[in-house]
């Protein structure tokens, strides 16, 4: 039997802090505990006295932040008996329901909008044995599918309109507090089908002492020293939500029909957490913003290039927010601001082709050529 100090996951690290029964067994493949990485490069080149972070949600096991809440949500479901599951998706969250399902032994049916998903996570759902059902429709006709499945087949819903996957999600919240010893001022989020935006913002205010509560800093839920909760913080972030321009039903004030962006992960016009969301962006004085595709990709580029860190298109909306909002003043000097990076670059590698040409020099296998290529690009 090993004594070592695994990490099992967010049901192992949180479960005081999870509505799980107590004997229902985690199905995990080791979700959570992402790095908070702290953005020097691009910080300098604003000119600007911020403390900038990412949480690179891109290193969960299937390369999103959608595996917080599948692992909370499958481990319900198969402690209630669920021999299957169901979602709709724009892509990642039928890559992790696919894996947890895989792990779990049961079957996962994924509706997927017709051929606007990224390869990667189309892979992904494919390997893992998920049955793909491709639909003459978008994420947003899916989602109205899949909830009528649930009332009518033998299946559980596990997109985030299920509970249980909000609850997974907002510990990406408690470990941001637990990295930087207090809450940020600003938590800036790529806004899709609302739900993690909901998510962090109960993870905040459930680590927010409660008016009247003494200030102490120590763990609310342990005597003494404790490696595993964490520290009751004293104030919560203000909410920032940020859209792809074609995708933007927050900043039109409405659904949008037919919502288009290059960000596929965040293409959905009826957000099923539309209420929730803007009651975080209310409470903490937040705000909606939105970005064109080709502000998003440039973020992209800026991550990759100057940071070394690879996120998917939807993700970059949230530094390309921040960035602008930073610029303009509206979060002000001496703010500290964390932004969600959500899914892995690799899951959309498609979007490295426009850049290609320039990035891929073709040459004789000879060292001379080899050489000279070397020489030539040092100048
Ligand atoms: N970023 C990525 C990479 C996503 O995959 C999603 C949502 C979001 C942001 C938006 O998060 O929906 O909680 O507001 N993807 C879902 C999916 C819809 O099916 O994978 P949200």
């Amino acid at each position: 039997m090993a004594t070592g100090n695994r990490y099992t996951g967010l049901i192992g690290k949180y479960a005081d802090r999870l509505p799980l029964s107590s004997d229902a067994a985690p199905i995990s493949l080791g979700e959570g505990n992402t790095p908070l990485i702290r953005l020097d490069n691009l910080v300098r080149d604003i000119g600007k006295d911020v403390e900038l972070y990412v949480k690179y949600e891109g290193l969960n096991p299937t390369g999103s932040f959608k595996d917080r809440g599948m692992t909370v949500a499958v481990t319900q479901a198969v402690a209630e008996g669920s021999q299957a599951i169901i979602c709709a998706s724009t892509g990642n969250t039928s890559a992790s329901a696919a894996a947890y399902a895989a792990r779990a032994g049961i079957k996962a049916f994924v509706l997927i909008p017709d051929g606007k998903i990224a390869m990667g996570k189309l892979a992904q759902a494919i390997m893992h044995g998920a049955e793909v059902l491709q639909i003459h429709g978008n994420f947003d006709d899916g989602m109205r599918i899949v909830k009528e499945m649930a009332e009518t087949a033998p299946v559980s819903l596990v997109n985030s309109v299920n509970p249980y996957r909000l609850q997974g999600q907002k510990t990406a919240a408690f470990e941001i507090c637990e990295a930087l010893g207090r809450a940020p001022d600003y938590h800036c989020l790529p806004v899709g089908n609302a739900g993690n935006i909901t998510a962090y913002w109960m993870g905040y205010s459930e680590m927010a002492l409660k008016p009247g509560e003494a200030g102490t800093q120590a763990c609310k839920f342990c005597e003494g020293d404790c490696q595993f909760h964490q520290a009751a913080v004293a104030s919560r972030p203000v909410m920032v939500g940020y859209q792809a321009s074609g995708a933007a039903p927050f900043l039109r004030g409405h659904p949008v029909e037919k919502p288009e962006t290059i960000a596929t992960a965040i293409r959905i016009g009826a957000p099923q957490s539309w209420d929730q969301a803007l009651a975080a962006s209310r409470e903490s004085s937040g705000w909606f913003d939105e970005f064109d595709d080709e502000a998003i990709l440039e973020t992209q580029w800026l991550l990759t290039s100057r940071e070394g860190i690879f996120c998917e298109p939807a993700s970059a909306v949230s530094v390309a927010g921040a960035i602008a909002d930073i610029r303009s003043g509206k979060i002000a000097e001496g703010s500290t601001v964390v932004c969600t990076l959500t899914g892995h670059g690799l899951k959309d590698p498609g979007v490295a082709e426009r850049y290609a040409d320039a990035a891929v020099s073709t040459l004789a296998a000879e060292s001379s050529a080899v050489k000279e290529a070397i020489l030539g690009k040092m100048r």
